[in-house]
């Protein structure tokens, strides 16, 4: 219900009790501790799906909703593998690049959904979310304080968003999985700050990657980055092997962990550290997927599928 709604059907009510109102709307609307944005709070609106032509090859879950299972370890890619892990990995990266041009404020993230969907068909491939344990659309669109997993709806962008959209394509048997957080028009800077840690935890973890060293080591560099930039990890979402399946071992998490294994030459995983200006909780809405904190400050996320390979590694999803 909006305000003027509010104030419109209830007449009755005393000055006292419109003031409360209006300072608890104030509260809630857009002012945080965090900065100066719109705080999510309410599951919208979602659209029917767009449709998928015959032509294209999809996974299994496109009917089931359930993926095939995947590998029970880490798996080591053959050279034909990993040239299809490219290939997908590249479509996703150039899908990237369509919104990353097309993105702005005044489009809803229905839009976005539109614009991915046609763009992964246009190519040939398959909007790997769409489905997958029944995510009802092709991708995902996180703003402000969504964390991640958040459904494309009638929502509009507006100026002071940021949005993570998380785009993974499904093309000749593989996926291809990466996201980005985008600013839309003025966003102050605490969360133009928070935006660039979120990249720089990607980034600087990637680079520690390669042949010999422990999957643990990604969550604590993503840790000390995160100490050094003043924003937190929130560690109940995790980076994953890749493949023929979405999801798959070995687990990557962004936090301190223990995790055993070492990388090898041959694997795929993603690296996808989420970070939050405050509390690290999430909680789940009720549509049973959008991911948003706890405590109403904003996340960003970035995400690379990165390849193990003799000498040290190689960013598939790289720009
Ligand atoms: N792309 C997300 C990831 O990085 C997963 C989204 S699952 C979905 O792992 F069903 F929400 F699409
Ligand atoms: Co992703
Ligand atoms: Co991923």
């Amino acid at each position: 219900m909006r305000l003027q709604d509010i104030l419109s059907s209830q007449a009755w009510m005393s000055s006292l009790q419109l003031a409360l109102l209006l300072v608890a709307h104030e509260l809630r609307d857009c002012k945080t501790d965090f900065g100066n944005y719109d705080v999510l709070d309410n599951i919208r609106e979602v659209s029917q799906a767009q449709p998928v032509p015959s032509h294209i090859a999809c996974p299994v879950y496109f009917e089931t909703g359930e993926p095939a299972e995947g590998p029970s370890g880490p798996e080591l890619k053959a050279e034909w593998q990993v040239d299809s892990m490219k290939e997908s990995c590249r479509l996703a990266r150039l899908v990237m690049n369509t919104v990353a041009e097309n993105i702005k404020s005044g489009m809803t993230t229905d839009d976005i959904d539109i614009l991915v969907h046609n763009k992964i068909i246009e190519y040939g491939a398959y909007p790997s979310p769409l489905n997958y344990r029944g995510f009802p659309k092709s991708v995902c669109t996180s703003v402000n304080n969504v964390a991640c997993h958040g459904i494309p709806d009638d929502r509009k962008l507006i100026d002071g968003d940021i949005i993570s959209v998380d785009i993974t394509v499904f093309y000749k048997g593989y996926h291809g999985d990466c996201c980005e957080t985008f600013i839309i028009g003025d966003v102050d800077e605490a969360g133009q700050h928070l935006v660039d840690a979120a990249r720089k935890c990607r980034d600087e973890a990637i680079a520690i990657c390669g042949p010999g060293v422990p999957f643990a080591a990604i969550g604590h560099k993503v840790e000390q980055v995160a100490r050094r930039e003043k924003v937190t990890v929130v560690p109940c979402f995790i980076g994953h092997g890749i493949g023929t399946y979405f999801h798959g071992p070995p687990d990557i998490y962004h936090c301190y962990n223990n995790y055993p294994g070492t990388m090898e030459e041959g694997m795929t995983f993603t690296v996808e550290p989420i970070v939050a200006q405050g509390q690290e909780d999430v909680l789940i809405l009720e549509d049973g997927w959008t991911a948003v904190m706890v405590d109403n400050g904003r996340a960003a996320q970035f995400e690379h599928t990165v390849l193990i390979t003799e000498s040290g590694h190689e960013i598939l999803t790289a720009v």
